[in-house]
């Protein structure tokens, strides 16, 4: 069975799909099956990834019941790939019947054992596509810019993921909140950050150790079609994510997380 993981926020902008895109870069190249869930109607991540969003079979179509996960698979040289396009934001309301909440999970279901992960995009909404994707989840990843306003109505999102989590599926897990195009030296990130800690309190969760910083190949991958490993493989961002996806998925990539190396300084002091 796979594990899935899914980023969400509600702001729009906040680098959901670049994350998605780059995890899916980066757990390809580190050898791993991946299937990639496009959630958003603006069909971003389908984009960055080179799949189409016309003329095929899309979430939409899983959603209603029109083909199955297996029939809306497309093959990228990324990874697997469910795609989206604008006749998804008609979900909200066309999908009206008991269980609606459980659609994406019992679609995944049938294909969950040919991969290792599914990631799943989210859009910027708290509507019924982001409880679906909630509730296929095991790990769910916040990801923050470093602005005040990116955490406005952060109260709303853990009201929906611990209904999520009381009603249809208690096995998710909010991994952490991360912090994206990061950058030390502003003094407004230090504000930020101590409120984003707050947050993270509260949705008994954590800052994620690895920060993304700011950079520019990170917009110019999907123009592209390619994963930042693919674009860009000896930049920052690649090495930033390949220790994310470390982070969170415990793989050896090569990489090590911030946290890894600090306590093994902390180590080599101690016995020093
Ligand atoms: N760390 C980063 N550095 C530079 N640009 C970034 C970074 N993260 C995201 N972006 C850019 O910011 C914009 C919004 O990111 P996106 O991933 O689409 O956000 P969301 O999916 O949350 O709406 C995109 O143009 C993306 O290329
Ligand atoms: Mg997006």
């Amino acid at each position: 069975m796979a594990e899935v993981i899914a980023f969400t926020n509600q702001k729009g902008g906040v680098g959901k799909t670049t994350a998605c895109a780059a995890f899916c870069g980066g757990l390809n190249e580190a050898g791993y099956k991946v299937l990639a869930i496009d959630l958003d109607p603006q069909g971003n991540l389908s984009f960055s990834l080179g799949a189409d969003i016309e003329d095929c079979n899309t979430m939409y179509d899983v959603f209603k019941g029109v083909c199955t996960a297996k029939e809306a698979i497309q093959c990228t040289d990324t990874c697997d790939v469910i795609s989206a396009n604008i006749l998804l934001s008609g979900c909200e309301l066309e999908l009206t019947g008991v269980g609606r909440e459980y659609l994406l999970r019992e679609a995944l279901a049938a294909v969950s054992d040919d991969y290792d992960y599914i990631i799943i995009d989210t859009p910027p909404a708290l509507s019924v596509l982001t409880i679906n994707a909630y509730t296929a989840t095991n790990k769910l990843i916040i990801p923050m810019i470093a602005e005040i306003l990116s955490l406005q109505g952060i109260a709303q999102l853990k009201e929906t993921i611990f209904a999520v989590k009381k009603y249809y599926n208690k096995e998710l897990e909010v991994s952490g909140i991360l912090l994206n195009k990061y950058n030390p030296r502003l003094l407004l990130t230090k504000e930020v950050e101590e409120l984003a800690s707050m947050i993270a309190d509260q949705l008994g969760t954590r800052i994620l150790d690895t920060r993304i910083s700011a950079n520019v190949v990170l917009a110019e991958a999907p123009a592209h079609g390619v994963s930042i490993m693919e674009y860009a493989p000896r930049s920052k961002a690649t090495t930033e994510f390949k220790r994310l996806i470390a982070e969170i998925t415990g793989i050896d990539n090569g990489v090590k997380s911030p946290r890894t190396a600090k306590s093994k300084r902390g180590r080599r002091k101690k016995s020093e």
